[in-house]
């Protein structure tokens, strides 16, 4: 089976503001994007431990820490730097085009 990935808007650039977390909803999909030192990256929105709202973490240059149980993630790659998270996040590529954030799906 082929799956065909597609480039959705996310959002505009100043709603990710540097050092800023944005979650949102594309069909069914949820999402976090992150402004980390000006680069916007894109993973999955909710946490591969239980179900935690990534967007209410935090963000530092280690990548995005869980609020629930703070495992913190790297946001090149989704890997959890530290327990109990075992799981990456998937990672999602981010284009910026005329001021608005685009995330392939
Ligand atoms: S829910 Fe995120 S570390 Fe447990």
């Amino acid at each position: 089976m082929i799956f065909l990935s597609e480039w959705i808007k996310a959002c505009n650039l100043e709603q990710v503001k540097e050092s800023q977390l944005f979650g949102f909803t594309i069909n069914d999909t949820k999402i976090l994007l992150a402004n980390l030192k000006g680069k916007i990256h894109a993973t999955d929105l909710i946490c591969t431990h239980a179900n935690a709202d990534l967007s209410t973490g935090f963000l530092s240059e280690e990548g995005v820490r869980c609020p629930l149980h703070l495992s913190v993630f790297n946001l090149e790659n989704g890997e959890p730097q530290n327990l109990p998270a075992e799981t990456p996040l998937k990672v999602y590529n981010v284009k910026i085009d005329n001021n608005e954030v685009y995330v392939e799906v």
